[in-house]
């Protein structure tokens, strides 16, 4: 009886020590292959690493593909992620060795990823790493430009067409002009009127000519009036504006070359009106880390760990401002319409300096609101009965401008 129970508290025991070797011990086999623990690491490796790593190219730290075969074990993957100055520190050879391969750059210690979270990460890496090379698409920024380009192309064909007429109709007016002739010469005419026919046509007697004077003062009168209405209608309009700031930072390389996400910086956009510019603590995130920059050396993050260590803020430079009698919700732009920061801003990524895309005039708002069609799935039940009344009125795809979009109220206070 006491010999039984023992030997089943024995097996009980053998299994718990089984059941906490093969959790403790995971090896590169048990990286998950699930669509949706792939999908989990991508978000927190975006979010905690890509600032300094990608899968199959060198960054700050070195490209991740195959990392689960190539370090000594899974374990030492996130002790190292969690704390890799304590995995150097106990004199672990493998992590020296790359810690001085990489002149002893610090990894940032992720203590707050869970042993899951990291799991999530491998398996994301893991699906990057065997994933085929793709033809690599040109990186435009969504809608980046497209509607300025579609535009111009519109304006040069108009152009082009306008040639071609004129084109033909001065061919007409050469065919009339020397049938004329021959029909003259087949008339009974005096010295003076033949004259009058066979006058050649010079510069001299162009110049000379009523139209040409008409059609000169046209074309003076025609360019000064546009140059007035122009620079009416650019009154207090910053088009362009792209002021020097502070500290020299750059979107090109911050959102560009390291793909940092918009809203990991501008914070403001997913609740609020303002998309607002991140304090300097972000910018510490990585910076504590980071003290070398690839085209101003230490000098430019010099200012932002003074910043940080005096508590006086970085004075940057407005660049896009509405006037106070107008109201412009962020989040309800990037949020709820799901409109790209590109397509009112452009291409942000590609610049080292930020400069106003857009007129952010009331025409621009406007024009923005008629064109645009709402995303009803993602509030159904509300878009449901919305189209449910309009419908009776004939109204099928909705524009901004079908919720309200051009009611003076909406935008002015
Ligand atoms: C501030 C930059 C930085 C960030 C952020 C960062 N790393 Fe690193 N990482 C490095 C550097 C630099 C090394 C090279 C070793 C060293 O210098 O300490 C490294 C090394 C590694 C290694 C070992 C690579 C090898 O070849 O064996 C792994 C694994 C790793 N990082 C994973 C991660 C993961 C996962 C994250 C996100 C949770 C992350 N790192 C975030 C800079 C960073
Ligand atoms: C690493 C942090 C960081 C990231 C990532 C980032 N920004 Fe910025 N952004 C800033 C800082 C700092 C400023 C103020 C300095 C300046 O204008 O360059 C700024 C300024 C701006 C401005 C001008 C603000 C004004 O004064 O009117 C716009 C617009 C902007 N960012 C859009 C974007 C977009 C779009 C993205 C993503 C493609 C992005 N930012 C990514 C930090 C960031
Ligand atoms: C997620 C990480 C991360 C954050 C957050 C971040 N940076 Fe950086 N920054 C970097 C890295 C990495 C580099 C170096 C890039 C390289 O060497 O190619 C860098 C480079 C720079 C440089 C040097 C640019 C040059 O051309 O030499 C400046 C200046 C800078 N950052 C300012 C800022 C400011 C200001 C903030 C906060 C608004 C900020 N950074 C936030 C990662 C970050
Ligand atoms: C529908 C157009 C639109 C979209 C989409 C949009 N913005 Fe803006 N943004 C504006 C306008 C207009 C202003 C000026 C607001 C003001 O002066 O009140 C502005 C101002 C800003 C500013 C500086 C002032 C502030 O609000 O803090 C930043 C930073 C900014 N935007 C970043 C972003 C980012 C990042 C995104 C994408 C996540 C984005 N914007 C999407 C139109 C837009
Ligand atoms: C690129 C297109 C675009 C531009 C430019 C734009 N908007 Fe909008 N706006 C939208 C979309 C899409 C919605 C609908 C969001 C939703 O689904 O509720 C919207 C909704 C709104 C609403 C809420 C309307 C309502 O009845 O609920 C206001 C207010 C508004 N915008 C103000 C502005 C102002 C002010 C500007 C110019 C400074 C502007 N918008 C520029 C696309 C734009
Ligand atoms: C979609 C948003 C929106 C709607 C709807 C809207 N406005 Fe505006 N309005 C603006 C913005 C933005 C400005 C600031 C433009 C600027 O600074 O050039 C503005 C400027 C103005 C101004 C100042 C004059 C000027 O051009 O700077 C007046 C007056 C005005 N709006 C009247 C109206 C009236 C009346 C209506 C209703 C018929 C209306 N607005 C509807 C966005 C809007």
């Amino acid at each position: 009886m006491i010999k039984n129970s023992n030997s089943a508290a024995s097996k009980f025991f053998t299994l718990v020590f089984v059941f906490a070797l093969t959790v403790l011990t995971t090896n590169a086999q048990d990286i998950s292959t699930d669509p949706a623990a792939i999908s989990a690491g991508e978000q927190l490796f975006n979010a905690n690493c890509k600032a300094c790593h990608r899968v199959k190219q060198k960054l700050v730290g070195p490209a991740l593909a195959d990392v689960y075969n190539r370090a000594p074990s899974i374990d030492w993957i996130k002790s190292f992620i969690h704390n890799s100055s304590a995995v150097i520190a106990s004199g672990d050879e493998y992590a020296n060795k790359l810690y001085s391969e990489y002149n002893k750059t610090q990894m940032t210690a992720f203590s707050s990823l869970k042993d899951p979270d990291i799991m999530n990460i491998l398996a994301y890496i893991k699906a990057e790493t065997e994933k085929k090379e793709v033809a690599a698409t040109p990186a435009a920024g969504p809608g980046a430009g497209t509607e300025q380009s579609a535009s111009s192309s519109y304006l040069n064909v108009i152009m082009i067409g306008m040639v071609i007429v004129l084109v033909l109709l001065l061919i007409v007016l050469g065919f009339l002009v020397s049938a004329l002739k021959r029909f003259l010469d087949q008339k009974d005419l005096t010295e003076e009127e033949k004259e009058i026919v066979h006058s050649p046509i010079t510069a001299g007697s162009i110049v000379r000519s009523r139209g040409f004077m008409f059609v000169v003062v046209f074309i003076v009168a025609a360019l000064g009036f546009k140059g007035v209405i122009n620079g009416l209608f650019s009154i207090g309009v910053q088009q362009g504006y792209a002021p020097k700031q502070p500290i020299a930072f750059s979107h090109k390389i911050h959102a560009g070359q390291l793909e940092i996400d918009c809203k990991y910086c501008h914070t403001g956009v997913l609740k609020n009106k303002s998309a607002t510019i991140p304090s300097v603590n972000i910018c510490m995130n990585c910076h504590n880390q980071v003290k070398q920059g690839p085209t101003t050396g230490e000098g430019e993050i010099a200012k932002i760990l003074e910043a940080y260590k005096t508590g006086v803020p970085i004075e940057w430079v407005r660049i896009h401002n509405l006037p106070d009698l107008a109201y412009f919700n962020h989040s309800q732009h990037v949020v709820v319409g799901g409109v790209e920061c590109q397509t009112c801003h452009g291409p942000i990524e590609t610049m080292d300096v930020v400069r106003q895309h857009s007129l952010l005039t009331m025409g621009w708002c406007i024009d923005c609101h008629r064109k645009t069609d709402i995303d009803t799935t993602k509030n159904a039940a509300y878009y449901d009965k919305m189209l449910h009344i309009h419908n009776g009125k004939g109204i099928k795809p909705f524009k901004v401008e079908d919720i309200g979009g051009l009611e003076c109220g909406k935008c002015h206070y």
